[in-house]
């Protein structure tokens, strides 16, 4: 008779995973034109299947002891005192921008008619919310080569009406954190760093995400690691953390965690708004919230990555360093990218900017970059001003755009991931340079 126990079966079952994932996931050697070079992706292995495994076999599903987990880790990588998990770096923008609407933030809660200065070369779920809120998105350009505001704008976009500043930093190269930080804190407006294609930047020493009130990071397959979906909002605030778990979990005002019950110990006893004495806390509202929460099966996933971060971050630190040293060549055709200085960035991409004076249309170098299965992206919407959702609706931009307008027609970038081997960057390397003097690509 078997006389296993669940213990057991559950050793035995993760033990199957390295053969089943080395059977699944072969390495193979890289043939240029015939495999593709994407411009990220996921970098797993087996301990990150048995990982999501492990986590499935307790079937608990909802946020649990992986979340937890996670989140101290998180923080602990960062360096920052709170973190909560969330299931989109989109979510975590939400989440940010929501809890600073919080009425218990008196005359510093964002009401709707207020600016929040930002920038449009980015990506649409960080200025979302701010429209979603009937806030002001104030647009400031952004510079050519960091393709991040610089403090100048955004000290010239201040008014009586500016509450918040709320912006990525671009492709994780650090925008000015430290001086905007203090500005904004003379200014008494708050700061929120989206840093979901940062993780791991620095600046001075210190990580991207830890300037700020809030900050907000992605797990999605391209970014830094990932859970599939999946991202979280960082802070050092005790006051803005209890905000940030209750905008994420429904509204409510009890902090207990899925499946815990009386945490305060007066789930029965307390009385709240017109609600009649001890109402049960469990069902007490304090904000307008939503359910962002992932799976423990997202975090499991998560926590694996975590252990690898460090490495991945090694290597698209190499990876960017080799691109740029060959690429560095083609100088004056195209416009290379600049980190800020004094910082070291975890980057998430390499951009490239066509000189004008090249003469070449930017589609028709992707469009061969594409024919020889080389991933290109573009710096996310342009100038988000002119895509279709935002046209008509209410914002203000400061001076012209004029930089943001030749990051819509003429940046695109390559990737820098650690999936990506030397014979790759190689081959990027020599079909932009193909391409740059390629006949085709010119425009017409
Ligand atoms: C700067 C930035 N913010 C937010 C997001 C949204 O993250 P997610 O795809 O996890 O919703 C992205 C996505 O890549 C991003 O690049």
């Amino acid at each position: 008779m078997d006389n296993k126990t669940a213990v057991d079966t559950r050793a035995e079952i993760l033990s199957m995973i390295p053969e089943y994932f080395s059977k699944s996931f072969p390495k193979r050697d890289f043939i240029p034109g015939r495999d593709s070079v994407p411009a990220s992706g996921k970098v797993f292995d087996e301990e990150d299947m048995k990982s999501l495994i492990d986590a499935s076999l307790d079937f608990w599903l909802t946020s649990g002891r992986f979340a937890e987990d996670f989140e101290m880790e998180f923080a602990k990588f960062l360096g920052a005192k709170h973190a909560f998990l969330v299931n989109s770096g989109s979510s975590a923008n939400l989440l940010a921008l929501s809890c600073l609407t919080s009425r218990t933030l008196g005359e510093r809660a964002l009401c709707p008619g207020d600016e929040v200065i930002t920038v449009a070369a980015g990506f649409p779920t960080t200025v979302n919310p701010i429209y979603q809120y009937g806030l002001v998105p104030v647009y400031v350009d952004v510079e050519l080569g960091t393709y991040n505001a610089s403090i100048e704008g955004i000290k010239s976009a201040l008014s009586a009406k500016t509450k918040a500043i709320f912006m990525a930093h671009t492709l994780g190269n650090p925008f000015d954190a430290k001086n905007i930080s203090d500005f904004a804190k003379e200014k008494g407006i708050w700061l929120i760093e989206d840093c979901c294609d940062a993780l791991g930047s620095e600046l001075g020493g210190k990580k991207a995400g830890t300037f700020g009130d809030l900050s907000t990071f992605s797990f999605y397959p391209a970014h830094h690691i990932t859970m599939g979906e999946g991202g979280a909002v960082l802070t050092n605030s005790p006051g803005l953390a209890v905000l940030v778990q209750s905008f994420r979990d429904w509204g409510r005002d009890c902090q207990c965690a899925p499946g815990q019950d009386n945490r305060c110990g007066l789930r029965f006893s307390q009385k709240f708004g017109e609600l009649p004495e001890g109402y049960d806390h469990k069902y007490v509202y304090s904000e307008i919230g939503y359910n962002l929460k992932l799976t423990d099966m997202q975090a499991a996933v998560g926590l694996s990555q975590l252990k690898k971060l460090d490495g991945f971050i090694a290597r698209r630190r190499e990876n960017f360093a080799y691109l740029y040293e060959k690429l560095s060549s083609l100088e004056g055709k195209i416009l290379l990218p600049k980190a800020m200085p004094n910082s070291t960035p975890s980057w998430f991409g390499f951009p490239i900017g066509i000189a004008h004076s090249v003469g070449v249309n930017r589609e028709n170098l992707l469009r061969f970059l594409d024919s020889r299965k080389i991933g290109t992206r573009l710096l996310f919407g342009g100038n988000l001003t002119r895509q279709p959702a935002y046209i008509g609706r209410d914002h203000r931009i400061v001076g012209k755009l004029k930089n943001t307008d030749y990051v819509m027609n003429n940046v695109f970038w390559v990737g820098v991931y650690p999936g990506l081997s030397k014979e790759m960057l190689d081959y990027i390397v020599s079909s932009i340079t193909t391409g740059l003097n390629n006949e085709m690509t010119v425009a017409r």
